[in-house]
């Protein structure tokens, strides 16, 4: 090596030294401010087609959907840059393939901790207006978006350091840009993160292709004769000869969800206090409200397993088997939850019904997959 050699890589790491030693010291973010003000700010509203039967689809008014809007979203619920050590993003828990849930009972954050509850599905979310998580403790996604990345069982973060982390990005400066119009990387926010999170989290959307919509709305299909009892247990069409299985009282709507929060019998307990999780009496303190969850979409549910708030039953089989039981006595416990004496025929009817329901089409595939791959 001579000596010029030497001078210059000498001079290199006397560079580097400084960098680094100004990255950690340098506190003062205007230093890195950048305008964005080339880029182009054009945004697109995305109109929402929804299948027949579902309700509208309402955006807040500060948040509507744009194309970049969604695009910066779909960017970020995919990316692991959301988690402390970057291995995991919402995806991680909320997997396209399983309709954004995952296989676990109960999900597994990124330290390895596991809370009480099962991850839900994500399709079809943006229909869901009587609050959300299985407690209904939060009402809306652009509030939701912004618990995960901080929580201890999930992604474990801190939104300060991850705005750094997108503010110094190669990527994310442009997309927010696009998406939000900010001047400068300053502009990029927590809140504006959760916005563009929750505009992806809307266009999610399933179920226009499903056998049953195809028999119900489009007139393509018709249902077998065990699909055709199965939706007569499910739904009670006053046909005497057919056992009303109750179903349709808590899962309704073209969602088949609920709009309030019920207690189905999971539990058995005389005064509340052996129950682990509290659910929506958690969130009010009210006693009738302990042991009560959100009923959810019933959409997809052949491929969301393993079932209920905590993941108890790993198969359809077992939750038609629990609600054919009558379930376990509790003070509150819902009085459509009964015996009902249900025969081996009239069981894979309601769950041939349920099949019906599954649909592995997105109203807008090129939308929904990881932009990452
Ligand atoms: C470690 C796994 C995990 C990660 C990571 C995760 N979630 Fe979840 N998600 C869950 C679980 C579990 C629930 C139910 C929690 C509850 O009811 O308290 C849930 C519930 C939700 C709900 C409510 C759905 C409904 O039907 O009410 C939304 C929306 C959601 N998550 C979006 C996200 C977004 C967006 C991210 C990333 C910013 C994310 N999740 C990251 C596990 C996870
Ligand atoms: C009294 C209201 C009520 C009735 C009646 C009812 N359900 Fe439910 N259902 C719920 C609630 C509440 C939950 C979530 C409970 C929990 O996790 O603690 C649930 C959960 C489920 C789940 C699991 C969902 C998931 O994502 O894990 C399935 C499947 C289901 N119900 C199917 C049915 C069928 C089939 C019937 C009729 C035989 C029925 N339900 C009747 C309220 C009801």
């Amino acid at each position: 090596m001579n000596n010029s050699t030497l001078y210059i890589i000498l001079f290199g790491v006397f560079i580097l030294t400084c960098y680094s030693c100004e990255e950690e010291t340098g506190n003062d973010e205007s230093n890195d401010l950048i305008s964005l003000e080339d880029i182009e700010y054009n945004p697109i509203a995305f109109e929402v087609d929804s299948p027949p039967g579902y309700p509208l689809l309402v955006s807040p008014d500060d948040n509507p959907l744009t194309e970049d809007g969604i695009n910066l979203g779909r960017h970020l619920f995919y990316d692991p840059i959301l988690s402390v050590d970057s291995t995991m993003s919402c995806a991680s828990c909320h997997d396209l393939q399983l309709s954004f849930t995952d296989a676990s009972a109960t999900s597994i954050g990124v330290d390895g901790l596991s809370g009480m509850r099962n991850s839900m599905s994500l399709v079809n979310i943006g229909y869901n207006y009587r609050g959300l998580f299985w407690d209904g403790r939060v009402q809306t996604l652009e509030e939701q978006a912004l618990l995960p990345i901080e929580d201890p069982i999930e992604l474990h973060h801190s939104w300060t350091d991850l705005v750094d982390q997108l503010r110094r990005h190669e990527d994310y400066p442009r997309l927010f840009r696009k998406a939000f119009g900010i001047t400068n990387t300053e502009g990029i926010t927590k809140e504006l993160a959760a916005k563009a999170i929750a505009q992806f989290e809307r266009i999610l959307i399933s179920g226009g292709n499903s056998k049953y919509n195809k028999v119900k709305y489009l007139n393509t299909d018709v249902f077998t004769d065990s699909e055709l009892h199965g939706e007569d247990l499910f739904i009670d069409t006053g046909d005497s000869d057919v056992i009303d299985a109750e179903c349709s009282h808590c899962h309704n709507g073209g969602l088949f969800m609920g709009d309030d929060f019920f207690n189905n019998g999971l539990d058995s307990t005389a005064d509340y206090t052996n129950l682990l999780d509290l659910g929506r009496g958690g969130v009010t303190g009210f006693d009738v409200d302990k042991g009560k969850f959100k009923a959810p979409t019933l959409r997809n549910i052949t491929i969301t397993a393993p079932y209920m708030h905590d993941g108890r039953f790993n198969t359809l089989d077992e939750v038609i088997e629990h609600y054919n039981s009558g379930g376990h006595p509790a003070p509150n416990v819902d009085q459509n939850i009964k015996m009902l004496n249900l025969s081996d025929y009239d069981k894979q009817a309601l769950l041939d019904f349920l099949s019906t329901l599954t649909d592995t089409t997105y109203k807008y595939p090129e939308l929904v997959s990881n932009p990452h791959n």
